[in-house]
């Protein structure tokens, strides 16, 4: 392997940033966002480093899913901008260097689409069989059910219909029937068209959702990953580059089959989100002991080099925390989010890091610094470099999707609408635009912006992490993640200390040479390694150090 495979391979050490254009900037203040002031932002995101911005669904909607209710897959909501408007902004964005993703949800569609109306209307229309119908509604539910503070079942009965219809998600949100091959080319060819615009790939909706059919159907897919290959396959004959990055919150063991097909011969996701990582770290922190997470890393299913795990401490829903047994979800509760109103569907959390962490800047630090050391691809979500908290006046998820924060201005710099007009609020307080804003923070150098940016830059110059073997180091004090990237001939170590005692901890690294040294990334250092490999690190509470190291001892750069 080449440094300069690295380009052929963007994703497996690109930096993405998740955003809502609805959220991130208004350019004709209606109080809401849209793509020209999405334009206008392209050389903020390309400063702070990123490489791949995943766009959050921009489509008609009726928004009782913040516009993952979609009510045309062709197009974009008129609110949002045009197609003109789109098109620039991707090739603006490409300008700057940053490829675009976008939100694919064809697990389902809005009530309101016309495929739904035309269905619900007759037994005859061609449409029908596009959904999931039943006469009986099957005995599932409420197993299953995503939303439980607002449904009960998988199955709605649909007046109009007549019949019981299949929805994975809010009863708004009927499932679209995979079975039915007509379905299938219709889901091609809307990743085709937008790919044809000039996207880079989609971040694909509850996959498993989306080709697993529920035993209860009548129509069963004779071969469900082969859909998610033929997908892939076509995508990649249109642009060779462009990925597929698969939400699928399963273990490690069943997102396996998501990466490539058992057989082999064939790709199916390019990238999975690992929520098993993520919720292991919420664990080690509320802990303050790393082994879960170093179980978690270590427990990730190999993979082929084409494939990528996609790292994140924050998204755009809540935090969920459901692959923890009951007790550990307890700890994460007590440490990060104890009051019922934080918590939502028993599950998951919706806050932002810096109010779980009580505003403790060093310890959000170490947060960061910890995700983009992680081995994988890091994605953020807006507002995550500067430190953005939430609102927990607003609804369920929506807590955590207010607006960016520009400037201390009441409009946040978001927009000058009127603030009742404002699509959603601004957090208040400690937390609010005035206190917590993107050009208090752009020229200061101690800022969490400029520390984050400085983060991006060091991951972007390590390929180690992106693309290197895991493994954890052992250390003598639990709260120690200590863990060496190994890539082609170079390493890097990272430690980062999940208590707030200040630790002095040695290691032990194999693979030495007598000229091995160990050069900081992060800060001007070097530290001595013995003939054994052993090295001595101190780190303060909440401590954090990236060392690098290249076998003939040359200085990295
Ligand atoms: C997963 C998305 O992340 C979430 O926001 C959405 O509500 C559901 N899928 C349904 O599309």
């Amino acid at each position: 392997m080449r440094i300069t495979d690295t380009s052929d391979l963007w994703w497996k050490n690109a930096v993405l940033y998740c955003l809502d254009v609805e959220t991130f900037l208004d350019s004709d203040a209606d109080g809401q966002g849209d793509f020209q002031g999405l334009s206008q932002r392209v050389d903020y995101l390309a400063d702070l480093g990123v490489t791949c911005l995943w766009l959050m669904p921009f489509y008609p909607s009726p928004g009782v899913d913040d516009g993952y209710d979609i009510s045309d897959f062709y197009a974009v909501d008129p609110d949002l901008g045009t197609f003109g408007d789109f098109v620039e902004f991707i090739r603006m964005a490409r300008d700057r260097g940053m490829r675009v993703i976008i939100d694919l949800v064809v697990n389902h569609t809005s009530d309101q689409h016309p495929w739904f109306q035309s269905a619900r209307a007759s037994r005859d229309s061609p449409y029908r069989d596009w959904y999931v119908w039943a006469d009986e509604p099957p005995a599932d539910g409420p197993q299953g059910v995503t939303f439980p503070d607002k449904e009960v079942s998988l199955w709605q009965y649909d007046e109009v219909a007549g019949q019981y219809y299949l929805h994975r998600f809010y009863r708004s949100q009927p499932d679209l029937n995979v079975a039915n091959p007509k379905v299938r080319d219709e889901i091609a060819k809307i990743i085709l068209f937008w790919a044809a615009l000039g996207v880079s790939g989609f971040r694909v909706d509850a996959v498993p959702f989306l080709i697993e059919t529920l035993p209860s159907d009548k129509s069963q897919i004779p071969d469900p990953h082969e859909f998610l290959r033929h997908l892939r396959s076509l995508l990649n004959r249109r642009t060779g580059e462009a990925i597929l990055l698969g939400e699928v919150n399963l273990t490690h063991e069943d997102q396996r089959k998501f990466f490539a097909s058992p057989e082999g011969g064939g790709q199916e996701l390019t990238m999975q989100f690992d929520f098993i990582g993520m919720q292991a770290l919420y664990l080690a922190m509320a802990r303050q002991d790393a082994s879960p997470l170093i179980r978690a890393i270590a427990d990730r299913p190999p993979i082929s080099v084409e494939n990528q795990w996609a790292t994140f401490v924050r998204n755009h829903d809540e935090l969920t925390l459901d692959k923890l047994t009951l007790g550990e979800r307890e700890e994460v509760f007590r440490a990060f989010g104890p009051k019922p109103e934080m918590q939502l569907y028993g599950r998951g959390l919706r806050r932002r890091i810096p109010t779980m962490l009580k505003g403790d800047m060093q310890r959000i630090r170490m947060v960061y610094s910890l995700l983009l050391s992680l081995p994988g691809t890091p994605v953020l979500f807006y507002g995550e470099e500067i430190g953005m908290g939430e609102n927990l006046a607003e609804d369920g998820r929506l807590a955590v999707r207010t607006p960016m924060q520009w400037t201390p201005e009441p409009g946040g710099g978001f927009t000058t609408a009127d603030p009742a007009a404002i699509v959603r609020p601004f957090p208040k307080g400690a937390w609010s635009p005035k206190r917590v804003n993107v050009a208090d923070q752009r020229d200061d150098p101690d800022s969490l912006y400029s520390f984050v940016r400085q983060l991006i830059r060091f991951y972007r110059e390590c390929p180690e992490l992106g693309w290197g073997t895991f493994s954890a180091l052992e250390s003598p004090d639990a709260a120690v993640f200590a863990h060496r990237s190994d890539w082609e001939d170079r390493s890097v170590i990272a430690l980062h200390n999940l208590s707030p005692r200040a630790v002095t901890v040695t290691l032990t690294l194999d693979g030495v040479t007598k000229r091995t040294k160990l050069h900081d990334v992060l800060r001007p250092g070097i530290t001595p390694v013995d003939a054994k490999g052993a090295f001595t690190i101190e780190l303060d509470g909440y401590g954090y150090r990236w060392l690098r190291h290249q076998p003939d001892g040359t200085l990295p750069i």
